[in-house]
């Protein structure tokens, strides 16, 4: 099979769940394997759920879902997976978001979680030549103080961890909400960035970039409810971590050709192209790149542009930064 010159084009991946990229197959082996009881009997059985109202509903199937990862193995089987899958699209590097609150409640060491996912990346950076590594990611419905809590488990893993994120259900937990923790990543030099924009208001993406001093806005798309936003936005070069098909899937728009991100590349936005939750969704980020470019009729500049901003928005210096554009 040939490939189009977005699938070949080497390609950085910036918003990424790890627990989103877990496949049903893996799934159903990790529940065997750690002796979880799971209401579904097979891999279809699993697939003929992923239909969502909402990002609420598919939160709740996809927290339902983690509830098989338990061991420093299992993070590390979840993450080398998703690289190794990220390797067939070309992508050669990943910021990849990781939940410890996901997992801690259930009794999983926070070590367990961190180490599996960072030796994946080791490994990744060998085998594959990967490069990038994780953000931490912050439940935006609890507490700030439950957040501060997670800091301070991180402390130990401070100098491995990329970025600070926050994710979860959007409407009613404004980013303000995390001030005092984004100020200590803040302090320990970690990247910021956050999730706003899918489902809340554009006054959310204002407050991720005025209170917590966010680099960049994952999603974002509803910018353009604000066109004050969106040239704010340009002008200062903010990227967007998009994700197209998650977009779909999770009703921000009711089709691939009625997506917004055409009209924000064109409108000067540093628009990038990520998966989200691949499984989840139906496609990993090839599959994000050429059914947009299919629906929203992108031509070869847009899409080599999408591609090249992809490593504009990527946490990495300026010397990686060159080598990759
Ligand atoms: N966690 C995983 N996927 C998410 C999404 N699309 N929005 C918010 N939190 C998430
Ligand atoms: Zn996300």
């Amino acid at each position: 099979m040939t490939l189009s010159a977005v699938e070949a084009a080497p390609k950085a991946e910036l918003h990424i769940h790890l627990e989103g990229s877990l496949e049903p197959d893996m799934l159903l082996a990790l529940a065997a394997r750690n002796q979880v009881t799971i209401p579904y009997a097979n891999a279809d059985e699993l697939r003929a759920a992923y239909d969502f109202a909402d990002l609420q509903e598919f939160l709740e199937l996809y927290w339902a879902g983690q509830s098989v990862l338990r061991t420093e193995r299992d993070f590390y089987d979840l993450t080398h997976a998703y690289l190794a899958r990220a390797h067939r699209d070309n992508v050669v590097h990943v910021e990849a978001h990781l939940l410890p609150q996901g997992h801690t409640p259930r009794g999983v060491p926070f070590g367990a979680v961190l180490d599996g996912a960072l030796a994946a990346f080791d490994d990744a950076r060998h085998a594959f030549g990967i490069t990038g590594g994780i953000i931490l990611g912050l439940n935006r419905h609890e507490s700030q103080d439950e957040a501060l809590a997670v800091l301070r488990s991180a402390q130990p893993w401070r100098d491995r961890i990329l970025a600070l994120g926050l994710e979860g259900p959007e409407k009613g937990n404004p980013p303000s909400k995390f001030t005092q923790v984004y100020d200590q990543a803040r302090d320990w030099g970690w990247h910021l960035t956050a999730h706003a924009g899918e489902e809340g208001p554009p006054d959310y993406i204002v407050e991720a970039l005025d209170v917590l001093k966010v680099e960049r806005i994952d999603h974002g798309v509803r910018c353009e409810q604000s066109p004050a936003l969106v040239r704010r936005l340009a002008e200062q070069g903010v990227p967007l971590t998009v994700c197209p098909l998650s977009n779909v899937m999770l009703k921000v728009f009711p089709a691939l050709a009625q997506h917004n991100l055409r009209r924000l590349l064109q409108a000067g936005l540093c628009v990038t192209v990520n998966s989200d939750d691949p499984p989840y969704f139906g496609g990993y980020v090839n599959a994000n790149y050429t059914q947009s470019a299919a629906a929203l009729g992108l031509s070869a500049a847009e899409q080599r542009r999408l591609v090249r901003n992809g490593f504009v928005a990527a946490f990495i210096d300026d010397a990686q930064r060159r080598r990759c554009l």
